[in-house]
């Protein structure tokens, strides 16, 4: 497997992994207990740091270019691409509701910000189902091992801050949910 999907792939992983943990802790929610709010937030903060700009941004090259080879599959690629641009407002728009109940600011109910954290997780889970069950097995069947460098090579930063040493410390305490070291 080119070095390329296996870090798309490596990526889905750690965001399906996050993803488990919000649901998680929107069920303490739902039960009407606290959950951690700083480590939801640490949680929104990564995606809009990382999968919403680098993870998006190298998959629509991709897909780009397996619409050139698949026209038939073009419509679901677009489709994929609308997600990405729904999952980035959903996040923000997420992320601040949070922010405004632990700053107590906010005036929304409970089920308002469940609703939403339920609708962004089951979108994106359904996003990763879809890449993972149509989009990556044709783009690997279809794109050469030159095509797929040359993708990676035009990202300028495409370091997920996971796994960069100086941004661990900011992201140390999802590390530790992600590989279970704590
Ligand atoms: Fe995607
Ligand atoms: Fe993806």
């Amino acid at each position: 497997m080119s070095a390329l999907m296996q870090r798309i792939r490596q990526d889905h992983i750690n965001i399906t992994r996050l993803m488990d943990i919000l649901d998680a802790q929107v069920g303490l929610f739902h039960r009407g207990k606290t959950p951690d709010y700083n480590l939801m937030l640490d949680i929104m903060h990564y995606m809009m740091n990382y999968p919403n700009i680098a993870h998006h941004a190298v998959e629509e090259i991709v897909f780009e270019k397996l619409m050139d080879l698949r026209p038939e599959l073009k419509s679901q690629a677009r489709e994929i691409t609308r997600q990405h641009r729904e999952l980035a407002e959903k996040a923000h728009a997420f992320t601040d509701d949070l922010q405004a109940i632990i700053d107590g600011y906010s005036i929304m109910v409970r089920d308002q910000v469940e609703r939403e954290a339920r609708y962004y997780i089951s979108l994106l889970r359904e996003h990763l189902r879809q890449e993972e069950a149509d989009l990556m097995p044709a783009a690997e069947q279809v794109l050469s091992e030159k095509a797929l460098r040359a993708i990676e090579t035009s990202i300028p930063d495409m370091t997920d801050p996971m796994a960069n040493k100086q941004a661990l410390k900011e992201y140390e305490t999802l590390y530790k949910h992600i590989t279970n070291e704590e």
